[in-house]
């Protein structure tokens, strides 16, 4: 295992990322970890770079055992500054350096140590590497060498003479610098001799046998399924670890799409033997929805009657629960939550600052006393589609584009009511079911249907109608934070158009929002 040490970097969590794909298993903590607390001993350890100045009088540092361990290290950006640090408090200058692209120009040691040249080996000579601001070395501590330079940075790498430390000023676990993750491997694999044993199969057999000592022989775990990859694949987990001791609840609440229910109810009890309630309440959902038009409004009512609806559901069922031969309390409480909602709580302020629930379950836990399970916090998404794919879930719901807890509810702009949510559901079944035909949707992030709260004059049949206008809504972006519109084809929009008209009773305008994010949001509401 390489031990990451985060020093709050907001790159700090694509170092792990790059490990990982390696195949080199690698855990990240908080800096300030007490490494004589730790039950494992690292083959090595990298310090993430951070916001800070190593000078300043609250800066956090590394614990000084790391240097006592025999273990390499590698120190990114903030990290450098703490290796010189601790070798000589005044090798430092506080003058901001360059932010991004750099030529990195590498200096061969032969005949030296030969550690020292192990971390470029096999690298390009001038290698395009990414800087990003952090204070300067004014001159190298004593018994280090200077490994690599670029134009502004007389001291971009150094290495220890005698041990395997080295310190770089870029960042090798960003996509800008070429080659960066062949010099974590050099690192990892090369230095440290790290094993490239991680793999997704064994990170199920660790994870279920994690769950099944967590739990115990009797425990009871429930938690809320939607129907998308994290909740399904965070379920099917349990599933495989405690059987029907884990309690998947999907709650109905009128604001799905169509026959979304039942499929899902289907493809969770029927394909993946989850012990599955489905509870509709849709009915209550939408009467609550009634008269109300405002965004922020309906995400409240939805976000409140969900919590309530499952703390029902989960009273009702620990009683049956608790009456039936299969006893024990439920106890546990399953999250889907992924690797990148818990970052930021474990900077260096400690685990415990905050932990990020999701929307729709941010409330469940101060109402029920229940522990969390969160047995993908260490997965990114793209992870959790391979663990979705190894868990045997299908393909089509591996790659589903998410979809938002508050559901057609903000898709369909203004008042909720029955005759709009059937408008909403029949045209976004046909315009998926196009993306899918035109082979696009695995090329889009998300797309979706909404109806507007204007009606517009169109001609049908001879006859001049006034009826309902439908936007459509397929956006491309890696990290949903910005997003661009996707540029169909002419003929595509046509025939999607053609068809809502001609088929969802009510229609007769289609409308392709091309607003990108921002100014625009992925949803309409
Ligand atoms: P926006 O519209 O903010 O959406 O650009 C970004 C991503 O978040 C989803 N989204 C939500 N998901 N509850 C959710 O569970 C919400 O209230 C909510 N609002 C937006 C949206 O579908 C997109 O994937």
């Amino acid at each position: 295992t390489i031990l990451v040490l985060d020093f709050g970097s907001q790159y700090s969590h694509l170092i792990t990322r790059r490990l990982r794909e390696l195949n080199v298993y690698s855990e990240m903590l908080p800096c300030t970890q007490k490494l004589s607390e730790l039950s494992w001993k690292p083959k090595g350890i990298i310090l993430s770079g951070g916001p800070y100045s190593v000078y300043w009088d609250d800066a956090p540092h590394v614990d000084p055992e790391a240097f006592e361990m025999g273990v390499p290290i590698l120190g990114i950006c903030y990290g450098l500054q703490e290796i010189a640090w601790h070798h000589g408090k005044n090798v430092l200058a506080g003058d901001k350096r360059e932010y991004g692209h750099a030529t990195l120009n590498i200096h061969a040691h032969e005949g030296k140590s030969s550690h020292i040249d192990q971390l470029f080996q096999t690298l390009e000579k001038d290698m395009e590497v990414w800087m990003s601001h952090g204070d300067k070395l004014s001159h190298l501590p004593p018994s280090f060498v200077t490994i690599a330079t670029t134009p502004n940075a007389p001291f971009a790498g150094i290495a220890h003479e005698n041990k395997p430390y080295y310190g770089i000023q870029f960042h090798p676990e960003v996509t800008h610098t070429r080659g960066g993750t062949k010099l974590l491997k050099n690192f990892a694999v090369g230095v440290c001799k790290a094993k490239q044993d991680w793999s997704m199969e064994k990170f199920v057999d660790k994870e279920i046998a994690r769950i099944r000592a967590m739990v115990g022989e009797k425990g009871q775990v429930i938690g809320a399924v939607s129907g998308g990859v994290d909740s399904t694949v965070a379920a099917k987990l349990m599933n495989e670890a405690i059987g029907d001791r884990f309690h998947a609840v999907l709650v109905d609440n009128g604001v799905l799409r169509l026959e979304e229910s039942q499929t899902v109810k289907e493809t969770l009890t029927k394909h993946l033997g989850i012990n599955l309630t489905v509870v509709d309440a849709s009915e209550r959902f939408l009467g609550l929805l009634k008269g109300v038009s405002d965004p922020e409004k309906k995400r409240k009512i939805i976000g409140n009657t969900f919590i309530e609806v499952f703390q029902e559901t989960a009273k009702k069922i620990a009683e049956d629960a608790h009456g039936s031969s299969r006893q024990g309390e439920i106890e546990w409480l399953l999250q889907g939550t992924l690797y990148p909602d818990v970052i930021e709580s474990i900077s260096f302020k400690g685990p415990s600052a905050t932990i990020k629930t999701h929307h729709n379950v941010g409330g469940l836990l101060e109402g029920m006393h229940l522990k969390l399970i969160e047995p993908l916090r260490e997965l990114f998404k793209d992870e959790v589609r391979a663990l979705g794919t190894n868990l045997g879930i299908p393909e089509d719901l591996v790659w589903r584009h998410p979809f938002p807890g508050p559901g057609l509810a903000i898709r369909i702009l203004g008042e909720v009511t029955k005759e709009q949510l059937r408008i909403a559901r029949e045209a976004d079944k046909i315009f998926i079911e196009e993306i899918r035909a035109a082979g696009l949707y695995n090329q889009i992030s998300q797309a979706f249907a909404a109806v507007l709260p204007v009606k517009a004059v169109g001609v049908m049949g001879d006859k001049r109608v006034h009826a309902q206008v439908v936007a459509l809504r397929a956006v491309e972006t890696t990290d949903f934070m910005t997003a661009d519109w996707f540029p169909f084809d002419g003929h595509f929009l046509k025939r999607v158009s053609r068809r809502i008209v001609n088929e969802v009773d009510g229609v007769c305008r289609v409308l392709y929002d091309v607003t990108s994010k921002p100014p625009g949001t992925i949803e309409m509401e």
